[in-house]
């Protein structure tokens, strides 16, 4: 489609959908200046058109009826920003199946069902902008379609989930327990009132599923990723961290170790002088690094009406700008020739939190056991002394296998002389 007028219909006038009318309307002329392109905002598709957005929308625009979008012959873009599996999907292939091109930011959606999307949108040969699903306003799909595009991608580091981040920026900042944190954050409209997704990684996931296969040319592979959240991340983890030199981030990595790729979210603690341990609040970040580039981080807003906003309009216009449909089909690409690695294989160093009993002997028999699965201490602090008491005891790893990890953990915690569940986190960078 190349067409110097571009009649769009947005489905859904929440946060985002809002944030895309605002801009189309305000920057209108400057995005057409500047692309020769003029977006239309013909239609808005939403349940409630009564509720003021403080968007001026033009008479006529609002309907309740997405339909009304769908079935227009004049509309040529649908952009889909209601969120979750059903009816968005319906929208989404309905709008394809009349001949619309579609944007959206529905990162769930794409990482689950994305499959039968892009495989319509191909039999179509129409375009799916996806730019708003991962990141926010950071314009990463852009970064690692074209401006990568030259680069074998040795790895992606990414804090791309903004409540999680500013509930960990907190809980460093203020010692702050989680829970308290959590509350704050939904308090401030930070966090949803079912905070699930993000606090337990799945949004992370979501987006990393998208980045990896577009990265690799993978599958979409949201199952194969090792997730956990930040839910058991302690005020406590947090400052002996920082006594060690690190940060605990949440974390996307994809990584690729010879042809195989691993895919994991999980809270991480970096060294606190790498520059993505420096991203706070609600920032999001991305980290890559190519064969041919080097190292390279993408920083912004990873949410919020106006920057997811900025996002959709820029896929609006990339789509108007293409004289064909790009379809963004992972499945077309054939044998990608990487497999995924089982997260029990994936190798890196440790942080252990055993809860011990202060008595003499104790260090021996922790170390006695990680010495038997090929474990290596390189940093032990105990600073509590009550003896015959339960105490922290912190152990910090050389480089050692998740599964030696996980199967030295099982028999620690059936040792008397620990006194609660072991926990560890993943620790990246330089040994
Ligand atoms: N809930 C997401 C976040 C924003 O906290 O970053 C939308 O992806």
């Amino acid at each position: 489609m190349s067409k110097a007028v571009v009649n769009v219909g947005i489905i859904g006038f929440g946060t985002v959908g809002s944030g895309t009318a605002r801009i189309i309307l305000q920057n209108g002329a400057l995005i057409e200046k500047r692309t020769g392109k003029k977006i239309i905002l013909k239609r808005i598709a939403d349940l409630d058109i009564v509720r003021d957005r403080g968007v001026a929308v033009p008479p006529g625009v609002l309907t309740t009826d997405a339909y009304e979008i769908i079935n227009d012959p004049s509309i040529d873009v649908v952009v889909e920003l209601v969120g979750g599996i059903q009816p968005a999907k319906k929208f989404m292939l309905d709008a394809l199946k009349q001949g619309k091109h579609v944007v959206t930011a529905n990162k769930a959606l794409l990482a689950t069902k994305g499959h039968e999307i892009f495989k319509e949108a191909e039999a179509q040969g129409k375009s799916v902008g996806f730019e708003a699903a991962v990141a926010g306003g950071i314009p990463i799909i852009k970064v690692m379609r074209e401006g990568l595009v030259a680069n074998n991608i040795l790895s992606i580091y990414g804090i791309i989930n903004g409540t999680s981040n500013y509930i960990l920026t907190r809980m460093t900042r203020e010692g702050a327990p989680f829970e308290k944190v959590l509350e704050d954050a939904q308090d401030l409209g930070y966090a949803e009132n079912d905070p699930t997704w993000d606090i337990e990684g799945i949004d992370t996931a979501h987006k990393l599923t998208l980045l990896a296969s577009l990265s690799y040319g993978i599958p979409l592979s949201f199952d194969r990723i090792y997730k956990e959240g930040i839910t058991a991340i302690t005020p406590e983890d947090i400052a002996y961290a920082s006594e060690l030199g690190y940060k605990i981030k949440l974390l996307a990595i994809a990584k690729v170790v010879n042809s195989e790729i691993e895919l994991r979210v999980h809270p991480t603690m970096l060294p606190e002088d790498s520059l993505i341990s420096k991203v706070d609040d609600v920032l999001n970040a991305v980290y890559v690094i190519g064969d041919a580039v080097g190292e390279t981080m993408y920083y912004g807003r990873g949410a919020g009406d106006m920057p997811t906003g900025s996002a959709v309009v820029s896929d609006i216009i990339d789509i108007a700008s293409r004289g064909k449909g790009r379809c963004c089909s992972f499945l077309s690409a054939g044998p990608c020739g990487y497999t995924i690695k089982d997260s029990l294989d994936i190798e890196t160093m440790y942080y252990f939190r055993f809860t011990v009993l202060d008595r003499p002997g104790v260090l021996s028999k922790i170390s006695g056991v990680l010495g038997a699965h090929n474990i290596s201490i390189s940093a032990v602090i105990q600073k509590e002394r009550r003896e015959g008491e339960a105490v922290p005891l912190v152990v910090l790893t050389h480089r050692a296998k998740e599964r030696d990890i996980v199967n030295a953990v099982k028999e620690i915690d059936t040792l008397p002389v620990i006194a609660a569940k072991t926990r560890f986190i993943r620790v990246e960078g330089k040994e």
